[in-house]
């Protein structure tokens, strides 16, 4: 698929005047990190992630003929029951990015009613569950236009869009493991959509629990889109998007032989390695916190202690999200909120394993 398969040929409004779809879309934690793009939208290296269950996105789309034709997109966003005009700025630009592959949106007034399942300033970012769920949203207005369209194309569309509207939610579409980005080892992968991971999962993967340590909630000091700029000029970007390109090799083969203890070391060092990133850019930030640092070294102390397969990984953020096999659910449980959520900003932890997709409700 290429981009110009994504511009549809004609579409004809005329036969529907108003309606509403709307679809729950989940948060990604990405395992293998995307950080570095051109444009638009495009990664520098491919990334794998793990579809959360319990963080997402509901989202309420309604749309009515507009009475007086115009150029403009009519929008109105409802976040929580309350109208969030500050919202608009960023759905606008969306909106304007798609424009051409979704040409009916100015044809429409359109009502944005959507909430997130995890509290508004927990510090998880709503962008790839928000995006996505708003994709999904427009592309059951299109299919509705033009029925003929396949599943396949629909899912790969909707990733396409999200994409536009935030690099991960590319990730938030179809699967429990997605892969974006074009890559050798996985034939269908492309920069331009996320795809499921394409091969048979060791049993050890099933219902992977990733509970969520809320460290710091306020809001990110430095912004996705700051951060993936710092990567133009970084003396390590090249090594570092050869380096995530061979770490896809490793985590599929991974992913398909179960060797959890591999999983634990590739898993952390990505982590760190992001975070090395942002350490050695131009300005230099830090967005982990001190109590980030003393969660991770109890998690090793307990790995240690209790030859488990307990791991961390982080997105840019201060939190932690805490991997391990369902078979540790219970032990591992225990320990987290005996030593672990004493960390946490007011004890706040959401606990989550790996999901399988969005849903039209
Ligand atoms: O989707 P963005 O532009 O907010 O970038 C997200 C990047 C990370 O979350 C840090 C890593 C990833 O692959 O999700």
């Amino acid at each position: 698929m290429t981009e110009k398969d994504f511009i549809p040929k004609k579409i004809n409004t005329s036969n529907l005047k108003k309606g509403s779809f709307s679809w729950r879309s989940p948060s990604n934690i990405a395992l293998i990190k995307y950080w570095g793009k051109s444009e638009p939208q495009i990664p520098k290296n491919s990334s794998i992630s793990f579809t959360l269950n319990n963080c997402h996105t509901t989202t309420i789309l309604e749309f009515s003929k507009k009475e007086n034709p115009s150029k403009e997109f009519s929008i109105k966003v409802v976040f929580e029951g309350e109208t969030k005009d500050s919202f608009k700025p960023k759905i606008v630009k969306f909106f304007e990015r798609i424009e051409k592959y979704v040409p009916f949106i100015t044809k429409y007034d359109f009502v944005i009613k959507t909430k997130n399942s995890f509290p508004h300033s927990s510090g998880i970012a709503s962008s790839a569950s928000g995006m996505s769920a708003l994709a999904l949203c427009l592309m059951s207005i299109q299919k509705e236009l033009n029925p003929e369209i396949s599943d396949e194309y629909f899912n790969q569309k909707a990733s396409f869009l999200a994409r536009l509207g935030s690099g991960s939610a590319a990730r938030s579409v179809e699967g429990d493991l997605v892969v974006w980005g074009q890559h050798d080892d996985i034939k269908a992968s492309s920069d331009l959509y996320g795809i499921k991971f394409p091969f048979k999962v060791h049993k050890k993967f099933k219902n992977y629990q990733d509970t969520i340590l809320l460290v710091d909630k306020g809001e990110k000091q430095v912004s996705s889109t700051i951060g993936h700029n710092l990567m133009i000029d970084h003396p390590f970007a090249k090594k570092r998007f050869k380096q995530a390109d061979k770490n896809i090799s490793k985590l599929s083969e991974i992913l398909q032989n179960g060797n959890l203890t591999a999983f634990v070391n590739l898993i952390e060092s990505e982590a760190l390695t992001l975070h090395a990133m942002m350490m050695t850019s131009n300005p230099y930030y830090i967005l982990m916190k001190p109590n980030t640092l003393k969660i991770i070294e109890k998690i090793w102390k307990y790995r240690r202690d209790n030859k488990s397969d307990i791991c961390f990984t982080l997105d840019a953020g201060a939190n932690v999200h805490v991997l391990f096999p369902e078979r540790e659910k219970e032990k591992i449980n225990t320990f987290i909120t005996s030593e672990l959520i004493l960390f946490c900003q007011n004890n706040h932890y959401i606990c989550d394993y790996v999901g399988f997709g969005a849903r039209q409700l």
